[in-house]
C-alpha cells in the first residue's frame, strides 16, 4: 500500500490530540455563550449515531431499518479501523502484521480515538465550567463565608452544569463557626446570584450538624390557573377562616388568605378592561356570603354582577344600578356602619355584651367614577344654601372606610387610580390595606395605589397578579369560579332564590339588611300603630299617597331634612329599605308646610312630575323596577 499520509502512527497520534484539544475548547467556549454547554452530550449523540448508523428515520419499519443501521455502522467502522491500519503498517508493524494483530489494532485504535475524543470534549466542558463559575465565586465568596482562598473549591461549593437546576442545585457549604447573621446570608446569596448570573431563584439556609448550608435553587412556577372546580381547591375554600376567603394559589400552589378582622378591612382593586376585576370580587363575596355575610352591590355599570342581581333572600340587601339608588344605597349603608357603631358604646373593656352582627360586604365597581358621578348628583340636588360639597353619599363612604373593622362592614372596590381626593385624601385610602393587582396594570396605577412596593410588571397571563398587603406583594393566581359557580356556592350555603323574571314590581320587599344585632334598640312595636311603610309606599305617584309629594320630591325633602334633624326617625331602621310610621310622615308634612322651604319644595315637585317616566327611585326598591326587569 502506498504511504496513506506523509506521517506515521505516532505523528498522526499526536496531530489528533491537539486537534482534538483545540476544537473541544472552542467548541465549548462557543457552546458557553449560549449557556447550552451540552458539547460532551452532543458529541456522545453523534459518536453514538457514526457507530450504529443512526440516526433512526421512523417512518421506515423497524425490519428494514435495524439491518439498515446494522450495516451502515459496520460499514464506517471498518472503514474507519482499515484506515488505522493502514497507518499501522506505515510505521512499520511493531507488533506484528498478522491479520489478527491489523485487526485488533485498526478496530482498538478506532474506539481509541472515539472514546478518546469524548474524553477530551468532557474534560473541556469540566474546565470551562469550573473557570467561568467555580473559581470566580470561590474567589468572590472565600472572604464572606471565612474560608481561607486555598481551601478546594469543589469541597466547600457545588455548582451543577445547569447551575441552580437540577437535583439540589447549588449548594454553598458554610465553616462550622459561621455567624448565621441576616445581612451575612443576604451577602452570600447577593454574591452567588452575580457570580452565577441567576434570577429568578429561591434560597434556603440549611442547618446539618455543625454546618449550615445554602442551597439555591429555581423558583417554583406559578400555577397556570386555579380553579375553583379542581377538587383540592375547592377544598382550600371550605378549609379557609370565615374572615380569611382563598384569594388564590402563589408559587409552589402555596394558598394566598387575607384576613378581613387582621388584615385589611377593605380591599382595592386595579386591572384593565376585561382582566377579571368582577370576577375577582365576586368569587371573594360568594365565599364571605357562603359564611353568613350580606351583600351590597353598587355598580353604575349595571351588569357586572349577574350572578348575584337576580338573587333574593337572606343576605341579598340590594344591587344598586342607578347613581339615585346608589346615593340612598350608600346613605343606608353608612346608617347602618354607624347604628353597629353605637352598638358598642356601652360595652366595657371585657367586651361582655358586644354587639354580633353579620358581616356586611359592599362591592362597589368603578370606585373613582362612581364617586364622581355621586358628587355630581349631590350638586343637583344639594339644597340651597348647604354647604356640604361632596354630598352624604361620598361622606357615609368616607365613615365606612374608617369604621369598617369594628363594624364588620367591608368595602370592596375597583379603583383605577389613587382614589385620595374622591374618597376624602390619602388617609382615607389608608385603609384599603390590601391592595390587589390582575393580569394587567400600568406602572402608573401601581404607583398610586401600592407606592410603597417596586412596581412589579403586569404578565397578561390571566388571572395573574399581586396582592400587595403592607409592603409584601405576593404574587398571586387568583382563584377562577364562574358565575353560576359563584352562585351555587350562595345558594348551597344560604336560603336565596333566583327571582322569576316576571317578579319585577314586587321588589318593593327587598331582604333586610342582615339580621338587627343584639343590643341595638329592637325596632318599636307597631302592633297598635298603623303599618309602617317606605317613602315609596308613602308617595304621590308610586305609592298611596300618604303625603302628597312624587317620590323624588319626598326623598329630596328627606335628605335636607333629616341633615336638619326634621326628618321622622324610621321605625324600622334597615338601611335598604327604612319603614316610617305614616302618622310621623303626615306630621311631618304639616310642619314642613308651614315652613317657607315648602315653596321651593313644591316648585322643584311640579318641575319633576313633567319628566316623570324618567325613574328615580329609592334604596327600597330600584332593583326591581329597571326596564326588563334585570
Ligand atoms: N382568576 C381568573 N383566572 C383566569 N381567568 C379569569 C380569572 N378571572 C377572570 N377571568 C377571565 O376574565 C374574563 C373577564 O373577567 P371580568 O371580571 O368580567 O373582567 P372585568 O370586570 O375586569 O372587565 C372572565 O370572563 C374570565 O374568563
Ligand atoms: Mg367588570
Amino acid at each position: 500500500m502506498s504511504e496513506l499520509f506523509e506521517l506515521g502512527l505516532w505523528q498522526v497520534a499526536v496531530w489528533w490530540l491537539v486537534g482534538t484539544v483545540v476544537v473541544a475548547s472552542v467548541w465549548v467556549v462557543l457552546a458557553g455563550q449560549h449557556r447550552t454547554v451540552w458539547t460532551d452530550r452532543a458529541a456522545a449523540r453523534w459518536a453514538w449515531h457514526w457507530v450504529s448508523g443512526g440516526p433512526s428515520e421512523t417512518e421506515r419499519s423497524m425490519v428494514v431499518e435495524v439491518p439498515r443501521r446494522l450495516l451502515v455502522g459496520a460499514a464506517r467502522t471498518t472503514a474507519a479501523a482499515a484506515v488505522v491500519a493502514a497507518l499501522y503498517r506505515q510505521s512499520g508493524t511493531p507488533w506484528g502484521s498478522g491479520m489478527g494483530t491489523l485487526a485488533a489494532v485498526g478496530f482498538g485504535g478506532v474506539a481509541v480515538l472515539v472514546v478518546g475524543t469524548l474524553l477530551i470534549i468532557w474534560a473541556a466542558v469540566r474546565v470551562y465550567h469550573w473557570l467561568r463559575w467555580v473559581r470566580p465565586l470561590h474567589l468572590a465568596l472565600c472572604n464572606v463565608a471565612g474560608w481561607p482562598e486555598d481551601k478546594r473549591p469543589g469541597s466547600w461549593i457545588r455548582v451543577p452544569r445547569e447551575r441552580a437546576e437540577g437535583d439540589d442545585g447549588v449548594i454553598v457549604v458554610m465553616p462550622p463557626d459561621w455567624e448565621p447573621r441576616e445581612a451575612k446570608k443576604e451577602a452570600v446569596l447577593e454574591i452567588v446570584k452575580a457570580k452565577l448570573d441567576l434570577h429568578d431563584v429561591t434560597a434556603t439556609w440549611v442547618t446539618a450538624g455543625r454546618h449550615s448550608y445554602l442551597q439555591v435553587r429555581p423558583r417554583e412556577p406559578m400555577p397556570k390557573v386555579v380553579r375553583f372546580a379542581d377538587p383540592k381547591v375547592r377544598r382550600l375554600v371550605e378549609e379557609a377562616k370565615p374572615s380569611a376567603p382563598l384569594f388564590g394559589l402563589t408559587r409552589g400552589g402555596k394558598p394566598v388568605f387575607v384576613d378581613l378582622d387582621s388584615d385589611s378591612p377593605h380591599l382595592l382593586l386595579s386591572a384593565g378592561t376585561g382582566a377579571g376585576k368582577s370576577w375577582t370580587l365576586h368569587m371573594l363575596a360568594a365565599q364571605l356570603m357562603a359564611h353568613g355575610a350580606s351583600l351590597a352591590v353598587l355598580d353604575h355599570k349595571r351588569h357586572s354582577h349577574r350572578w348575584v342581581r337576580h338573587l333574593e333572600g337572606e343576605g341579598i340587601i340590594h344591587y344598586a344600578a342607578d347613581i339615585e339608588d346608589i346615593h340612598e344605597t350608600l346613605i343606608r349603608l353608612g346608617e347602618e356602619a354607624e347604628r353597629r357603631n353605637r352598638a358598642w358604646d356601652h360595652v366595657d373593656i371585657d367586651n361582655t355584651g358586644a354587639p354580633t352582627y353579620p358581616r356586611l360586604i359592599i362591592l362597589c365597581e368603578e370606585l373613582n367614577a362612581t364617586m364622581h358621578l355621586l358628587k355630581s348628583y349631590w350638586r343637583e340636588i344639594r339644597p340651597r344654601g348647604d354647604a356640604d360639597l361632596s354630598g352624604p353619599a361620598v361622606r357615609a363612604m368616607r365613615n365606612i372606610l374608617y369604621m369598617g373593622r369594628a363594624v364588620k362592614v367591608h368595602v370592596f372596590a375597583v379603583a383605577q387610580m389613587a382614589i385620595a381626593n374622591d374618597v376624602g385624601g390619602p388617609a382615607a385610602r389608608e385603609n384599603f390595606a390590601v391592595r390587589l393587582f390582575t393580569t394587567t396594570w400600568t406602572k402608573n396605577n401601581w404607583e398610586m395605589l401600592a407606592p410603597q412596593v417596586p412596581w412589579q410588571r403586569a404578565t397578561g397571563h390571566k388571572g395573574r397578579g399581586f396582592v400587595v398587603r403592607g409592603d409584601q406583594a405576593i404574587e398571586t393566581q387568583f382563584l377562577l369560579m364562574t358565575e353560576h359557580e359563584a352562585r351555587e356556592l350562595v345558594m348551597a350555603n344560604r336560603d336565596v332564590r333566583v327571582r322569576p323574571p316576571e317578579d319585577v314590581a314586587g321588589r318593593a320587599d327587598a331582604s333586610p339588611l342582615g339580621d338587627s344585632p343584639r343590643h341595638v334598640a329592637e325596632p318599636r312595636h307597631v302592633e297598635t300603630a298603623p303599618k309602617p311603610v317606605t317613602l315609596w309606599r308613602a308617595s304621590r305617584d308610586k305609592g298611596v299617597g300618604i303625603v302628597p309629594l312624587t317620590y323624588a320630591a319626598l326623598s329630596k325633602a328627606r335628605d335636607r331634612d333629616r341633615a336638619k334633624g326634621l326628618f321622622p326617625k324610621p321605625v324600622v331602621e334597615d338601611p335598604s329599605r327604612p319603614l316610617y310610621d305614616p302618622r310621623d310622615l303626615r306630621r311631618w308634612f304639616e310642619l314642613r308646610s308651614q315652613r317657607s322651604s315648602v315653596d321651593a319644595a313644591s316648585a322643584e315637585e311640579r318641575q319633576r312630575s313633567s319628566d316623570d317616566d324618567e325613574v328615580v327611585v329609592g334604596a327600597g326598591g330600584a332593583a326591581g323596577r329597571e326596564p326588563g326587569g334585570r
